[in-house]
């Protein structure tokens, strides 16, 4: 028996004041893509920005439905957006930023699995790193360098 230790690395930022000007008004376009979430059952909105190598900047937020698994996040709402639009486009940055409608969300929160898989497949798919900003409605916010950091034991197309 072996023990395997995966370690990660993730950046603090105590404010988006601490951030550059471009991941700033990144993390904006994703505040106002929250603003217009669909989410009447959960009140929990979430929007995602996404800055392309043409330097286009792509949104989405998360859209419920009275069958609650037939929904979308935020994060795979924008991803496959870009994916269908710029099918060739890297994916440089992203932000996300979630606010409950019930309470206040003032911590980072990230992505969920099913959304950090597909995140990866489109890191993977354009071999370059996606760097990833995410926080709540206001406060600290949290930088990944990579899709990588969120998901180790990645599953990936070498394993088919
Ligand atoms: N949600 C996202 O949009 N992104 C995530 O990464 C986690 C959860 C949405 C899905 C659902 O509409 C609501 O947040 C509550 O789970």
């Amino acid at each position: 028996m072996k023990k395997i230790k995966i370690e990660t690395t993730l950046y603090i930022y105590e404010s988006l004041d601490e951030l550059p000007r471009e991941v700033v008004s990144l993390m904006q376009k994703a505040f106002e893509a929250r603003e217009n979430a669909y989410a009447p059952y959960s009140s929990f909105n979430v929007g995602a920005a996404l800055l392309m190598d043409n330097g286009e900047i792509i949104t989405g937020n998360n859209q419920e439905n009275a069958s609650y698994p037939s929904g979308l996040c935020a994060e795979r709402t924008a991803i496959y957006y870009a994916g269908s639009q710029y099918p060739k486009g890297k994916i440089l940055q992203m932000a996300i930023s979630a606010g409950s409608k019930n309470n206040t969300t003032n911590k980072p929160i990230p992505p969920c699995g099913a959304c950090r898989q597909a995140i990866a497949e489109y890191e993977i798919k354009q071999d370059a790193p996606i760097a990833i900003y995410f926080m709540g409605a206001t406060g600290k916010v949290a930088k990944s360098n990579s899709l990588v950091n969120l998901l180790p034991l990645v599953f990936d197309r070498s394993v088919l």
